[in-house]
């Protein structure tokens, strides 16, 4: 029965999009079905790379608002759709444009750096953005004495373990990323001796110092192709699961914690999509004075790549 409704949705979908001339963009962590119809899954920082150079009119967003924002900068011209505009990321929110301007003004000498996961607003009044995926990359490249790193405290802290730099920390953070616990590593080592054991740069430190990579949801994507790589922990959003599975059906994965869930990234559902598409909204649009300051802070991000 629920098979039947899926292929009919599917159906209308493929069909609705074809005539919007529309392309579906969705992030690691949505729901297995909704990866299931994308044209493109990825990070932050593939989505980003795929919604600058697509030719398509509209894209349908399957993420969080920060990420269907980010399109609506890189691509002025395209009707971007969030099928659920209360998708939202907590940590994005940790901060507003009006508390950075604040900080800045303590120190008034510093490069700030925002993470992508912030608002468009708050990207505006950065000097350059990062993803997971280059976020060592993004910071070393900086000749700058003196960063200030928000919203993300322990992608910031990993950062400054890993470049030596001098860096100020905005005290935000992921609520699905800091459930996995270092126990919830200990104990699956001790079960799975064999496994290689994978974390997101989000989580905590004491997790990170266990874990064998740290990587983003792209990097872990690559990383389980590997021929040496038969068993992987995941330390991250249980959502990247599906397509871990699906891309190598041999292999096994085992999720650190089953509570590392999102649950902004689960509102979207395939009838969402499909209503988005019919009524054409919710749409997301960044105002042309903040798009144009946050355009050149992700612009020279994507000029740097992946790390
Ligand atoms: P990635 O860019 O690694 O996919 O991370 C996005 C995110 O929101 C992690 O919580
Ligand atoms: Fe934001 Fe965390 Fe959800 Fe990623 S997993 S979108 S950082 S709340």
């Amino acid at each position: 029965m629920t098979k039947n409704r899926d292929t009919e949705l599917i159906g209308k979908i493929l069909d609705l999009k074809k005539k919007r001339n529309a392309v579906i963009l969705a992030h690691n962590y949505q729901l297995g079905e909704v990866q299931d119809i994308a044209d493109f899954i990825g990070d932050s920082l593939g989505l980003s790379q795929n919604a600058a150079k697509t030719d398509a009119a509209v894209i349908v967003f399957c993420g969080v608002r920060f990420m269907a924002e980010t399109a609506s900068i890189l691509c002025p011209d395209k009707i971007v759709l969030l099928p659920d505009i209360n998708a939202g990321c907590p940590m994005a929110n940790m901060i507003t444009a009006e508390k950075l301007r604040e900080k800045k003004k303590e120190v008034p000498a510093a490069t700030v750096v925002c993470y992508v996961n912030s608002t468009a607003e708050v990207k505006a009044e950065s000097d350059i953005c990062c993803t997971s995926a280059n976020a060592v990359k993004v910071v070393e490249s900086l000749d700058a004495q003196e960063i200030l790193f928000v919203p993300d405290q322990y992608l910031g802290h990993y950062i400054s373990t890993k470049t030596g730099k001098k860096m100020l920390l905005w005290p935000g953070f992921c609520p699905t990323h800091v459930r996995i616990q270092p126990e919830h590593i200990v104990r699956l080592r001790e079960e799975y001796p064999q496994a290689k054991v994978v974390v997101h740069p989000e989580c905590r430190p004491e997790v990170i110092a266990l874990a064998d990579e740290v990587l983003s949801t792209g990097g872990m994507c690559r990383y389980a192709r590997r021929s040496e790589v038969k068993e992987m922990i995941v330390g991250t959003e249980m959502g990247i699961i599906h397509r871990l599975k699906k891309e190598n059906p041999d292999k096994r994965f085992i999720p650190v914690s089953e509570q590392a869930i999102c649950p902004n990234m689960k509102l979207i559902t395939l009838e969402k999509v499909l209503w988005s598409l019919e009524e054409m909204t919710p749409e997301v649009k960044v105002p042309e004075d903040i798009r144009l300051k946050a355009k050149s802070v992700v612009d020279k991000m994507l000029m740097i790549g992946r790390g």
